[in-house]
């Protein structure tokens, strides 16, 4: 077990490099079972939702071989079934997306209920619909079982009640390889859905539309494999953008899509700061005080949801009084509980979050929620005066690749430290 504890108040200077994204590493990992050959991904990043998958695809009988630290090359030739133990899926949301992939293989997928971070209820209800429309028969079996099967998987209109990311990316791997056209309405338009249909396409789909909210595929029979690399992730370049900012410091960050970062970059310049955009890179530079904004998180090309913690980090040290609110899901503010330990002054109602500019928050003994509820409060840590020790920061290491090691050349006072058994300490005294 380890935490993290951050000694605050040090204005970030420097360059950071992003990583490979995420959201759409896991969705492009899933898709290389619909491939006959092998599949080479670069720019995927180090860390734990990629090694789960990469275990799970394995442990199915493909063949992966990292090459490096951000690439793989994987096979899935000799894929015997299209059935994913539970142990192996009920870590994290991703592994929904072996439902799409399988199905779309074998006609039949048998796959445990997906885990992921906790923002109250969160079905599957469109992915299955979906299924279902494209032929499947949906059967759900103790142990929180999804089974389905169909003859043959049929193309066919498909409209999404709500805008689901995760429910497109499914349908898209489920129809890519299906008899006839899929016509997805309402679909997700977020940066990792499209490099998704670029993957798919560069293996012999045909794929449409894919960032509008109507993507048409035309089903193939097979897909042969590809060299392919994912896009930078939005979220990782918008947390350093944000750190960067409530730090008071100057930062180029490295290796990002500025059009993906168009509704980040936009809220941070509402709020007082200084961001110059190049072809691959962004620069961020701040002032002693920075100003409250609105904030309402909404599907791409919408404020991401997956940027409130950190945007409130920032916003809890701001002048005047900002208002979020979460769009998106149904309750994604619990970590501001933890902003309050370090003197935020924070009002939640409902889906909205009132926050009142605090002049400095205060290094104080916190936790991680979730994934981005960590990287908020290492974000707190970094603008607090005094020392902040973050713990539970096993979620930060499953969508950052070595946190700790990006902040320290910009000049963060910030390590890892182990945290001795408690236990065995008080047992040591005599
Ligand atoms: C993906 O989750 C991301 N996860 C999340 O990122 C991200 O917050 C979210 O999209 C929104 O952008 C991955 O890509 C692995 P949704 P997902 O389906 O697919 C409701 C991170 O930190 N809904 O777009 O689960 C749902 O409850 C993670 O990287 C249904 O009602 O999100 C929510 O209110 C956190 N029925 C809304 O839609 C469904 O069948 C959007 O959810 C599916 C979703």
């Amino acid at each position: 077990m380890e935490k993290i504890v951050v000694n605050g108040g040090i204005p970030l200077r420097g360059e950071v490099e992003i990583g490979g994204a995420k959201n759409a590493v896991l969705a492009l990992l899933s898709a290389t079972i619909l491939a006959k050959d092998t599949c080479r991904i670069d720019n995927i990043p180090n860390i734990s939702d990629v090694s789960i998958m990469l275990h799970i695809l394995h442990q199915l009988g493909a063949n992966v071989r990292r090459v490096g630290k951000n690439a793989v090359e994987i096979n899935t030739r000799y894929f015997n079934s299209g059935e994913v133990p539970h142990e192996l899926t009920k870590h994290f949301r991703a592994s929904y997306y072996l439902l799409g992939a399988l199905f779309g293989r074998f006609g039949h997928a048998r796959v445990a209920m997906p885990g992921g971070c906790d923002f109250g209820v969160r079905p599957i209800d469109q992915h299955i619909r979906g299924f279902e429309l494209l032929g499947a028969t949906v059967t759900f079996e103790e142990n929180a079982i999804i089974s389905m099967r169909t003859e043959q998987v049929t193309g066919g209109p498909v409209y999404f009640d709500v805008v689901s990311v995760g429910a497109t990316i499914n349908v898209m791997l489920a129809a890519v390889r299906a008899r006839g056209v899929t016509i997805i309405e309402n679909a997700a338009k977020e940066p990792h859905v499209v490099d998704l249909a670029n993957f798919l396409n560069s293996m012999g789909a045909d794929i449409r539309g894919a960032g509008t909210d109507i993507i048409k595929i035309h089903g193939v029979n097979d897909l042969h494999g590809c060299e392919y690399t994912t896009i930078p992730d939005q979220i990782e370049a918008g947390t350093y953008m944000v750190a960067a900012a409530a730090t008071h410091g100057e930062v180029f960050v490295r290796n990002v899509i500025p059009k993906h970062m168009e509704s980040i970059t936009a809220k941070l310049l509402e709020c007082g700061v200084m961001v110059k955009e190049y072809d691959d890179s962004i620069f961020v530079a701040a002032p002693n005080r920075l100003q409250r904004c609105k904030i309402k998180t909404m599907p791409h090309p919408g404020f991401p949801t997956d940027m409130q913690p950190q945007f409130a980090a920032l916003l809890a040290a701001a002048d005047g009084t900002s208002i979020i609110s979460e769009g998106i899901f149904e309750n994604r503010f619990r970590y501001m509980e933890q902003l309050t330990h370090m003197g935020a002054d924070i009002k939640v109602d409902g889906k909205v979050a009132i926050v009142e500019g605090v002049r400095f928050l205060r290094g104080a003994p916190v936790k991680a929620y979730d994934l981005r509820a960590g990287a908020a409060m290492v974000i707190a840590g970094l603008s607090a005066q005094g020392v902040t020790e973050l713990t539970d920061i096993d979620y930060i290491d499953r969508g950052y690749e070595d946190i700790v090691g990006k902040l320290i050349p910009l000049g963060a006072d910030i390590r890892r430290q182990s945290i001795s058994d408690i236990r065995t300490n008080v047992s040591n005294i005599s």
